[in-house]
Formats: structure tokens, sequence, C-alpha cells
């Protein structure tokens, strides 16, 4: 497709100028422009800017190449491109290998706004944001084929639909099976590359998954909101003295408990508990029996509306961290996580300690991996946060 070319407004040159490549298309008077017409950026007088994929479902105009470089199109050529200095990264910080989990490129930071993919071993999964970009994922496809790959699995997440459990895959090249085993840091998971938009394994919790075991020996764990267990897996793993492992999903904690089993612990020995149920309720009856934790993980929805058991980050986080307090130890420690940068995680721990009238500390405060790379001039990007309390 040749590239129209294109004058935005001066404020979405100026954010171009500041580093931004996911471009607000009102901003930029982009708002008319056809899903998916690749535009060339100039300034009125005709210096050239870079090259962007009109994305109006998202109200962005996607800036996949600056002036800096060369591209006159988004081609076979960009992909490679793009792919080799992503793929150049993941290797430096130790990541690829065979059956290895990991991402492979993500958004913005590797010059690809509204596209990420996860390496699962030998398959790709392409995260695709918006159908304008369905073209240049393909593309991707092709070249991450050429790279070794032997499949790449493209999941396209509609605005809104993903919310809905709506993905439109596509795939190329070999298929995914089932289920598909991969590791990470030696221990193994099971993934499901072909399920809806989670594969069972979140690559930006690696990091912390692993950081965790640092605290977990001989510690009485909670991982509240545990979907697949990999937390779980990972402080069993460690030494801890039990592991509860609490979802609203049962089907997620089949998965949890094959991922024991994976790691060689038994998920019939009754240190490693699984819990179907709502992690609030479920804090409030432990509350009740007189349990008590060393160690209670927490990584809820941003927003759930599930029935009984509806959830926004803002609203019920500070109350959710006040009745995981009520069931540790003085001393204990509370790690908290947040998937979103729409609220501040501190201050919803402040206001949770405070109802439970605890004194805390922060031990660690922490966001994603380095294979989430983001850009300064896109804060929103860096969505994940996460804090590690000791609580008095
Ligand atoms: C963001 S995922 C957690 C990911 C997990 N920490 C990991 O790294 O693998 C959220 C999980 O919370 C579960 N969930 C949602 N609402 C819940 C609730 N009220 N109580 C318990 N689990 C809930 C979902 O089923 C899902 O498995």
């Amino acid at each position: 497709m040749t590239a129209l070319r294109f004058v935005p407004a001066a404020a979405a040159e100026a954010a171009l100028d500041a580093g931004a490549r996911d471009l607000d298309a009102s901003l930029a008077g982009a708002e008319s422009l056809e899903a998916g017409r690749l535009v060339r950026l100039a300034t009125a007088g005709g210096r050239h800017l870079g090259l962007a994929v009109a994305d109006p479902e998202n109200g962005r105009l996607r800036v996949m190449a600056t002036a800096d470089e060369a591209f006159e199109e988004l081609g076979p050529g960009f992909a490679r491109a793009r792919l080799a200095t992503a793929a150049a990264l993941r290797r430096v910080l130790g990541l690829a290998g065979p059956g290895a989990a990991y991402r492979l490129f993500h958004g913005a930071g590797d010059g690809l706004p509204g596209l990420a993919a996860d390496a699962l071993g030998e398959h790709l999964v392409i995260h695709v944001y918006s159908a304008a970009l369905l073209p240049l994922a393909r593309t991707l496809a092709e070249a991450a084929l050429e790279h070794g790959f032997a499949g790449a699995i493209l999941k396209h997440r509609a605005r809104g639909a993903a919310a809905r459990g709506e993905v439109a895959q596509e795939a190329v090249g070999k298929a995914a099976p089932e289920r598909l085993v991969v590791h990470e840091r030696g221990v193994s998971f099971e993934t499901h590359p072909r399920g809806g938009l989670n594969v069972g394994l979140f690559t930006d919790m690696r990091e912390h998954r692993h950081g965790l075991a640092r605290f977990a020996a001989g510690a009485r764990v909670l991982n509240g909101f545990a979907y697949t267990g990999t937390l779980s897996v990972v402080c069993a793993r460690a030494g801890a003295a039990s592991v509860t492992s609490v979802d609203l999903s049962a089907g997620v904690l089949r998965w949890a408990r094959d991922n024991f089993a994976r790691s060689g612990l038994d998920p019939a020995d009754a240190r490693w508990r699984f819990e179907a149920a709502d992690c609030a309720r479920f804090l409030q009856q432990a509350r009740e029996r007189g349990e008590r934790f060393d160690l209670v993980l927490l990584d809820p929805p941003t927003f759930s509306a599930a029935r009984d058991a509806a959830f926004s980050i803002e609203r019920d986080y500070p109350a959710l961290i006040a009745r995981a307090c009520a069931v540790l130890e003085r001393g204990a420690l509370l790690w908290l996580a947040a998937n979103t940068r729409a609220v501040g995680l501190e201050g919803l721990a402040v206001k949770g300690t405070a109802l439970a009238r605890r004194e805390v500390a922060v031990l660690e405060q922490g966001g994603l991996p380095p294979d989430h790379p983001t850009l300064p001039a896109q804060p929103a990007d860096r969505y994940l946060q996460t804090l590690l309390l000791r609580v008095d």
C-alpha cells in the first residue's frame, strides 16, 4: 500500500518529538483516516517525520518508524529489522532458549505500538490491539518463521471485546498444540497457546514470581488470585511450609494442580491447598477460623463483573488489603500487584493498612521486567505496579 502524505497538527508533532509513538488521532487531526491506512508523516514544510498506521478503533495514529529510519513501507524488511533488534535484547537478557517463555516484543518500546508477542517455546502468540494492525502482524509472523519460530497465533483483541472474552485467532505456520509446556528459570508451566486471551502464564510477572522465592522458605503462603498457580508453585518449590491457592475459577485451579505436579509437588499433599472461592470471602472466613499466614499475595483484576464478587481496584482494593492484614502475623509480608497505572498502588495500600490499623514498611517496589520495554513519553504503558510490605 502506498503511503498517504499526512501533516499532523502541531500538538501531535510535538508529542512525536518528545518521543511518543502512540499519537492521539484527534490531537493529530487524523480521526477521518481509514483504519489501517499507512501514512507518511511530514511537516507543513515537507520534512519527513515518520511512518504511521491509522488506528481509529483506538483513536490512535501508531507511529511505526521515525525519520531516522530508512523505511519506505512496513513490509518484510521492516518486520525483520524490528524482530532482529527485539530478539537481540532477549538474548542479552538470557531469556531465549529451547522451550523458553518470554516477551519477544512489547509495543511502542520495541518500535511496534499496538502489537506485542510472547514466545512459548517454538510458538509465538502475537497480541494485536486493533484490526488496523492485522496486516502488519501477519508480516511480523512471517518474519518470525524465518527467524526460527515454527508458528504464530495472532490474537486480535478488539477494543472492549477482550474484556468480554472475545478474541479472534488466526494461525500462521505450524499450528500450536492445545497444551504446551514451557520453562522459566528451570520451572515448567503448562500453557494453552490456543486458549482465550490468556495462555496460563503472564510473562510480565516472571521477575516477581521468582523474586518471591526469597521470602517463601518456611512460610505459610496464601495466593489470593492464584490463576494457574505459577506464583504458588515457585513459593512451594522454595520450601514454603504451606501454600493456599485461592481463585474464583475451579478450572484454573485444576490447571494450578497440574503445574504443582509438573514440579514434582503432589497436589494431594495437605500442604498445598486449592480453594475455589472469592478471595475477600475466603479471607474473612480464614480470619474467623483463626488461620494466619506469613506471606499473602494479592494480584486482583483491575475490574471484574463476576457474579457475587464484582471488583473494582479503586473502590475495593483497600478493603481487601485490610482483610489480608487481618490474617497476617505481626512482621509478616504482604505482596500487592496492580495491572494499571490509573490508580496509585501505594495510595491504595496506605488506605487499606490504615483501615486495618497496621503499621507497614515498604520492602520492595516493582514494575515491568526488561523484556517489556516502554517509552518514557508513554508512562501509562508501564501498567504493572507491585509493592512488598512488611506488616507490623
Ligand atoms: C490477574 S489474574 C492473576 C494472575 C496471577 N497472579 C499470575 O501471575 O499468574 C486474576 C485471577 O483472579 C481471579 N479472580 C477474579 N476475581 C476473583 C475473586 N473475587 N476472588 C478470587 N479470584 C478472583 C481470576 O479468575 C484470575 O484467575
